[in-house]
């Protein structure tokens, strides 16, 4: 997730593209970078500082050369390559003077990268977006307008893009293109505008228009016209836009945490994109450690905190059933202080959105110091986590600015599932075409979870309905029992209300006596194989006075029985349950926290990363 500016016929270019980007930050920031275009001269800086590349980029460009009327930006959230100035984007040609710049993932960028050095090209970072110039650079050889070299390209590139491409042999022209990554257009009398979204040209310009997938945009001073990848003229949707820089920058909603909740089908797609190959292969470029070792894990164990301990625990479903690998999940802070057993084939996993988390960065020290082989699960490139680990798996869910986490959730459970199913195939406990029939499903994850997200009023309604609660108990069996986890965390830490989550066979040793009228039970209902049982839960709860809500499918006839209130989603195989079912938890944590007027992104004495123990 990464921001993308650019502005032809301004006189003020270098200023608004630097406004922009810092503006873009909360789209990722860790490194930075602007070019400059006019007739045979690209100029170009770049940045990297962590926070504050930004910042640093514009000391780099304090002695930019004047008289330029067009250039592009870019503020870089770290997929491929670490971030480092000489990945940070614009990325140039091998002539210099085109200059590119790209948010989304090139899956094909290995294939593609070799093809090029085969012909010639030298690369000069480790990014997947850098083939971009390249090809581009080869369709203009060719003496095509730089607008159909640009398409030209794209009918070869396969994955996820909103890029932005400037030539200094055809100056004053910005040619943009959009799939599946957000692209807007913006236009003013003599001055065009382009960005990943609104907030960063919001001042600037008077009319906005979304640009569509696969969809290329010529922009001159004078406007702009736009193509489908065939070169046939589209239209450009113009949008209303009555918001202030805010609320811009939220995305239009009211807060991050909405934002972050509506951005889960996109994180869930990014983060499974570019991970197989043709011949089935699922793989993972960042994994550093080889198939052998794989094959010879004899134990996993999983350290984390918060959120990201509930994934681990949805993936030791996972892992067990697939690969045949005994799991162990520790709470990252427990874990360095009770002498663990580390043996040969033992692999220890930590997974941390941040990547910063002290416990759980001691805790793979610890392992590592016994001998073990850790694998880090990040949403931050070079976190930490990252750096220590022998290996490590990138979530890419994109910044994540709330304090309570959601689309990292569903992007960790998504990887390590992936990873399960790596490893069910390296030491063949699956069939081949189970493993085929399990990806598919895990990529059709992301729309269930679109369409679980329209139905937000449904969940808040009832909400609405349980304002007055102040105990609450979530219930699940199997993956149901870490999404009842997560659902009882979202609403402590949002509503500060008592919120527990227990697995449901656990109810009769102890919480049983809890229950009484005015209790409120949550229950995760979805997996066909524990129906039954848990239904059994849920009537010995009603029974009692509770008032029941449950997380059903839409099929379930046999529900509406037991439950007072049913949050409805769509089916899925048993162990993707956690990435839908977690969606009305989230909305209804934040539902209830509206309704009692609490902050939502900052909720009172917790902070995003822990760094003391
Ligand atoms: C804090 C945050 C949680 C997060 C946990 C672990 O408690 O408030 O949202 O789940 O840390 O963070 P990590 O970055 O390691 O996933």
């Amino acid at each position: 997730m990464c921001g993308i500016i650019g502005v032809v016929g301004s006189s003020d270019t270098l200023s608004t593209l630097l406004e922009g980007l810092q503006r873009l930050e909360y789209r990722g920031y860790d490194s930075a970078g602007v070019a400059l275009v006019r007739p045979g001269q690209t100029w170009r800086a770049r940045a990297a500082d962590g926070t504050q590349s930004v910042a640093a980029l514009r000391l780099e460009c304090e002695h930019a050369p004047s008289g330029f009327s067009s250039g592009i930006g870019h503020t870089r959230w770290a997929t491929h390559g670490a971030p480092e100035a000489v990945n940070a984007h614009p990325h140039l040609d091998c002539s210099g003077n085109i200059a590119i710049i790209h948010n989304g993932i090139i899956e094909n960028h290995s294939e593609l990268q070799e093809q090029l050095e085969s012909r010639g090209h030298v690369f000069t970072s480790v990014t997947d977006s850098e083939v971009l110039a390249h090809l581009i650079e080869e369709e203009r050889a060719k003496g095509l307008e730089l607008i159909d070299a640009v398409r030209q390209s794209l009918l070869i590139v396969r994955g996820a893009f909103a890029l932005a491409v400037m030539d200094a042999n055809e100056p004053d022209v910005i040619v943009a293109a959009r799939r599946i990554s957000p692209l807007v257009v913006g236009t003013s009398p003599g001055v065009t505008y382009l960005a990943s979204d609104i907030p960063a040209i919001l001042d600037k310009a008077d009319v906005f228009y979304a640009v569509n997938d696969d969809e290329v945009v010529r922009l001159a001073p004078e406007g702009f016209r736009a193509v489908d990848l065939e070169g046939a003229p589209v239209r450009l949707h113009q949008l209303q836009i009555d918001w202030d820089l805010e609320t811009a920058e939220k995305g239009g909603y009211d807060d991050f945490m909405t934002k972050e909740i509506n951005e889960q089908p996109d994180a869930l797609r990014a983060t499974l994109l570019d991970r197989r190959h043709s011949d089935g292969t699922i793989t993972f470029d960042e994994l550093r450690i080889s198939d052998q070792e794989l094959r010879e894990v004899k134990r996993v164990v999983l350290v984390a905190a918060g959120t990201s301990h509930h994934a681990a625990q949805v993936a030791k479903y996972a892992i067990e059933r697939w690969a045949s690998v005994s799991v162990e999940v520790d709470i990252a802070s427990e874990y360095r202080y009770r002498d663990p057993i580390v043996e040969v084939g033992t692999l220890v996993i930590g997974v941390s959105q941040s990547g910063e988390t002290i416990d759980t960065i001691m805790a793979i020290r610890e392992a590592q110091r016994r001998g073990a082989r850790v694998v880090a699960i990040s949403n931050i490139v070079d976190s930490s986590l990252a750096r220590e680990a022998d290996a490590v798996i990138y979530t890419r869910a994109g910044l994540e600015v709330s304090v309570a986490s959601t689309k990292a959730f569903v992007a960790q459970v998504a990887a390590l599932e992936l990873f399960a199913l790596r490893l069910a195939q390296l030491r063949q406990t699956l069939a081949p075409s189970d493993i085929d029939a399990l990806f598919q499903g895990l990529n059709a994850v992301s729309a269930q979870v679109a369409k679980t997200l329209t139905r937000r009023g449904d969940y808040e309604s009832v909400a609405e309905q349980l304002l007055n609660t102040r105990d609450f108990f979530f219930l699940g069996r199997h993956v149901g029992f870490p999404t009842a986890l997560e659902g009882a965390l979202k609403l402590k830490e949002l509503s500060y209300l008592h919120a527990e989550g227990y697995p449901a066979g656990e109810l009769k040793h102890g919480p049983l006596a809890l229950i009484e009228p005015g209790v409120v039970v949550v229950a995760i209902t979805t997996d066909p194989n524990m129906h039954e049982k848990i239904l059994s839960n849920l009537a010995e709860v009603k029974a009692r006075g509770a008032t029941v809500v449950a997380v059903a499918t839409d099929d379930d006839e046999k529900i509406a029985a037991v439950a007072d209130f049913v949050f409805r989603v769509p089916a899925t195989e048993p162990m993707f349950t956690p990435m839908i079912d977690v969606v009305p938890l989230q909305i209804f944590a934040y539902a209830i926290a509206r309704g009692l007027k609490h902050e939502i992104d900052r909720p009172r004495n917790l902070a995003k990363t822990v760094t003391v123990e």
